[in-house]
């Protein structure tokens, strides 16, 4: 039986929500595995929405969930999520959550740090979600983070703290702030470790153990393939690997463990933040996408920037993540247009290409290659069947899978669960 991987297969905000929770409510476990509460994932369950950023999808529902060690881990926006879930009727356990004792703490100068560097980046700004995302990982992998097991013991944790104060002091300096005031640092922590400890163990234990009894277990990529530290459009990138590959490094089982990788792609394109978007359009109909799709960033509310499908930017992300088959999302908010585009290639400086060069200038620089499709009419929205679609939607969907070299396995056409049309079940595999 496979296990799944989803991912988004853009620069995240693709509707993965739906998507996941669909899967959840039929997986026995399910694992964030990267990322931090950078992300932003909405379900609608029963009536009722939820917005989740750290906590892992299954949690809705009470399927076991587990926060994975690939993930940054801000203790005290976990604690604040828990505590608006219960306002939600919704009760977070350490049966139904469990977090990697290895995770790496999100601590408060990280998310100053971050908006600190923002600031001051003038026009090389990343356009950062400012949740100390980037500044946590550099500790992780400058071997100076503090880590959840660390919470279990804060008596030996000095040497710690001079490899992070000697770092951090260094660089606080020269924004004219103040050096980290350990003690405080200490009393936060020790008061916070009493809400996470419950939830701490080593989680790849329990990973290696479901597998073993052939559970299925569903792993929850966040933000895209196209925001991946290595395969995305960098610099203007996350700090984590995005790719599904992470999914065993990032929860401690083998890659073996991943079985079919589901990428989530929008029907168009957005982004949020700075960055390259060779298909964005800046004229009514960018703004028709934008608010028919309701593009504004579940986390931050920013505007999200719109243009017209890249099948060359999902193609690749179909080949470094190994994608199974695609979910197709928001085909309905093509609804209505008299003409539909399809970017299929570049051009660069007189050059036709049909990747997407690594350097930020030549990214910068492509020119998209569109074609041209006649659009459709009538409302795709709801549709639960390909013959609920008009001709030339599934004609546009054809073409896609053709350009992008990987099948659909699902084309959502509403925020409802219901309104799918399943061509592949990921976990049937
Ligand atoms: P960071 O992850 O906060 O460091 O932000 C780096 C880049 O990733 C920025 O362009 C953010 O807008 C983008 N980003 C981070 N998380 C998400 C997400 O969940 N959806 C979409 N974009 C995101």
């Amino acid at each position: 039986m496979a296990n799944v991987a989803v991912i988004g297969a853009q620069w995240g905000d693709e509707g993965k929500g739906k998507i996941v929770d669909w899967l959840a409510s039929r997986a026995d476990m399910v694992v964030r595995f990267q990322g931090g509460h950078n992300a932003g994932h909405t379900l609608v369950v029963g009536g009722e929405t939820y917005k989740l950023s750290l906590l892992p999808s299954g949690i809705v529902r009470g399927t076991p969930s587990v926060i994975g060690n690939g993930v940054v881990l801000d203790p005290w926006a976990l604690k604040s999520e828990v505590e608006r879930l219960s306002g939600q009727g919704i009760t977070v356990t350490p049966e139904t959550l469990r977090i990697a004792d290895t995770c790496a703490l999100i601590l408060p100068f990280h998310r100053d740090l971050d908006g600190l560097r923002e600031d001051a980046s003038g026009a090389g700004k990343i356009g950062t979600t400012r949740r100390g995302i980037g500044p946590a990982y550099e500790d992780k992998v400058g071997r100076r983070a503090i880590r959840v097991c660390d919470l279990a013991h804060l008596d030996q944790l000095e040497p710690q703290l001079d490899r992070l104060t000697a770092h951090h002091d260094a660089l606080r300096a020269g924004f004219g702030e103040p050096p980290i005031d350990r003690e405080a640092l200490k009393r936060e922590l020790a008061e916070i470790a009493a809400f996470v400890l419950p939830f701490a163990k080593p989680v790849w234990r329990d990973l290696n153990e479901a597998r073993a009894r052939g559970r299925r277990i569903l792993f929850e990529g966040a933000q895209g393939v196209l925001l991946d530290i290595d395969h995305g459009t960098y610099p203007f990138v996350t700090s984590s690997n995005t790719i599904a590959g992470t999914a065993a490094g990032g929860s401690g089982l083998g890659p073996a463990a991943v079985g079919f990788v589901l990428g989530i792609a929008k029907a168009y394109t957005t982004r949020v933040g700075s960055g390259p978007f060779p298909t964005e359009l800046d004229d009514e109909i960018g703004e028709r996408l934008g608010t028919r799709g309701r593009e504004f960033g579940t986390v931050t509310g920013r505007k999200r920037r719109c243009g017209w499908f890249d099948a060359v930017l999902v193609r690749q992300s179909a080949a470094v993540s190994g994608i199974t088959g695609i979910a197709l999302t928001k085909l309905d908010v093509l609804d209505g247009f008299d003409e539909v585009r399809i970017c299929s290639g570049y051009r660069l400086r007189g050059e036709t290409l049909d990747y997407y060069p690594s350097h930020a200038a030549d990214q910068a620089a492509v020119e998209p290659i569109y074609e041209s499709m006649e659009g459709w009419q009538q409302s795709t929205a709801g549709a639960r069947s390909w013959a609920e679609l008009p001709a030339q939607a599934i004609k546009y969907i054809r073409r896609v899978e053709e350009l992008i070299r990987c099948p659909v396995a699902l084309v959502s056409t509403s925020p409802e669960r219901q309104d799918t049309i399943l061509v592949r079940d990921p976990f049937a595999d």
